[in-house]
């Protein structure tokens, strides 16, 4: 029972990080589009952030499951890492900081895809098979 719960627990962590990796791929482009003069892209960015922030919320709540049943604190110190980060980024952007929102932002894409990487090597129910196995 237990193993079935820590096994959906780790794949829905796979899942929300993989969702966000593809909606934060998505925010330089849109970027990249409006400094090239397609104004629309803005809106486009911006309903972006409120998409990658939502879905960095929504990680916290899986990366505090998977502390829990899986015993990994790893997902939830990256995820709170990653989501501070877009937090400032949000508010870089609305005001207008492009010195801190650019740097920002290109680190945070690549905290994002590193976290990815990191979620689909680790065997995340490795801990739980240990402790069942003692
Ligand atoms: C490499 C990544 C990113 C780049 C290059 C970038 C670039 C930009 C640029 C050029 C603007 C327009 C600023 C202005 O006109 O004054 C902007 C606005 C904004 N950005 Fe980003 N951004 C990136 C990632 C992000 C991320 C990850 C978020 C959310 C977490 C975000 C949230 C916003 C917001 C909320 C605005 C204001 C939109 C508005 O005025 O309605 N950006 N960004």
């Amino acid at each position: 029972m237990l193993t079935v719960a820590a096994h959906r627990t780790g794949w829905t962590l796979r899942a929300v990080v993989s969702a966000h990796v593809v909606a934060i791929a998505g925010q330089p482009v849109f970027a990249g589009a409006y400094l090239t003069g397609d104004f629309d892209s803005l809106r486009s960015h911006a309903v972006g952030a409120d998409v990658v922030t939502s879905i960095g919320y929504l990680q916290v709540i899986v990366a505090i499951v998977v502390w829990l049943r899986l015993r990994q604190v790893w997902p939830f110190v990256a995820t709170m890492a990653v989501v501070a980060a877009e937090t400032v980024q949000y508010f870089a952007g609305l005001d207008g900081a492009l010195w801190l929102h650019i740097p920002l932002g290109v680190m945070t894409v690549v905290a994002v895809v590193v976290l990815f990487i990191a979620v689909w090597r680790q065997p995340l129910l490795r801990r739980v098979r240990e402790a069942r196995d003692a």
